[in-house]
Order: C-alpha cells, then structure tokens, then sequence
C-alpha cells in the first residue's frame, strides 16, 4: 500500500549540506513490491542507478524481477550471487543486474561498475545492485532503495536520493496519490 511520504529533510547546516529526499511505502506482499519495481521500470531514465538494499530475502530481486517484467524481458531474472552481473539487453533499455554479496567492500572497484554509469563502452541502461551496502562509492545520483520486514509478513521501502533529477523522479514513483494497485 502506497503510505505516506515521509519528505525531504535538509541535513546539516553549512553551505556544502546535502538535501535528502526520503520516501516511504509499505508493500504487504510480494506482488506490491514486483509492483514497485515495475513503476521504477517505467519511470527510470537509461542511466539510473539503483542501490538496493536489505537483509538476505528482504525481496531485491522481487522488485527487480517487476523491474525486468516492465522492461519487457523475458529471460528469468534471479540474483547474480554468483555471476555478480547478468546483463539483458532484450528489453526496452538494457537491465544490468548486480549482487554484491560475496565481495568485500574493497573487491568492488575491480568490477568497474562506473562503466554502468558514465562509460561509453556500456549501452545506457537501468543499473540495480544488490547488496549496494558493499560499495564504498556510489555515484550521487543514484537512488537508494532499503527493504526492511515489517509486522505481518510484509516489506516497508525506503527510498531516497540526493539529486534534483532523481527525487523529482521518486516523487513520480511514489507520489501522485497512486493507490497500490496502479503501482
Ligand atoms: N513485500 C513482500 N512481502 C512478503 N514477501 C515478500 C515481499 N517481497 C518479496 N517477498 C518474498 O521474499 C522472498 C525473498 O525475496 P528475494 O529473493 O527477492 O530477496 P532478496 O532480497 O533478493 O534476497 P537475497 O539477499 O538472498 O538476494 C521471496 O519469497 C519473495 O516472494
Ligand atoms: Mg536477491
């Protein structure tokens, strides 16, 4: 269920100070949060990075999978525990696909993920990395995206980001009064 939008904060007080724009949305299953993952797939611009988030089976891949199904591949999408990236490229923009879970913090730069990002080499595409917690510099324009259980079997959302560009985004994502079923 699309709940309240928990609004932008402005952290600390000098003039370098960031502002924070966090959003908040409960999903009681795992359809809501295909769901979810689903509008972000129809939302996000080729270029987007997404940083997942959450314990072991918090539902990343759930909502990838929705990412993917919107997207329009048909390929099975599951988490690239061990692969690290699947690539697909069938669909409307190309889904790179990453999970971080077996590398330590200082593995992670020698998969030179910047190449999803700002490389010329990599077709623009919507980047998703599981276990983003691993990486010890994410670009500033990504969004983050936190799955935490909740009471009664469900996941809550959490999702935030720094830059103009991308909370305009999320506020497409999250707001506009949706109500769960048009996620
Ligand atoms: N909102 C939800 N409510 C209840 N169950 C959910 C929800 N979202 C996903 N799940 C379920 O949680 C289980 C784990 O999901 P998933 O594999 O996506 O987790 P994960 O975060 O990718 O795990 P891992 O860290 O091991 O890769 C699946 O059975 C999925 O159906
Ligand atoms: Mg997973």
């Amino acid at each position: 269920m699309l709940s309240n939008v928990l609004g932008k904060e402005i952290l600390g007080e000098d003039a370098l100070a960031s502002s924070v724009a966090e959003f908040g949305v409960d999903l009681p299953d795992a359809a809501t949060t295909q769901r979810l993952g689903r509008r972000l797939g129809q939302l996000c611009p080729p270029g987007t990075v997404l940083l997942l988030s959450g314990d072991l089976g918090s539902g990343k891949t759930t909502l990838v999978q929705g990412i993917g199904a919107c997207l329009g591949i048909a390929e099975p999408i599951s988490s690239p525990t061990f692969t690290l990236i699947n690539e697909y490229l069938e669909g409307r923009i190309p889904l790179y696909h990453v999970d971080l879970y077996r590398l330590e913090p200082e593995q992670v730069s020698s998969l030179e993920l910047e190449n999803y990002w700002g490389g010329a080499e990599t077709a623009p595409g919507l980047l998703a990395i599981e276990w983003s917690e691993r990486m010890l510099e994410p670009p500033p324009s990504a969004i983050c995206l936190r799955l935490e259980a909740i009471s009664g079997g469900g996941r809550r959302a959490t999702l935030t980001a720094v830059e103009e560009e991308q909370i305009a985004l999320l506020e497409k994502v999250i707001g506009d009064g949706l109500l769960a079923d048009e996620i």
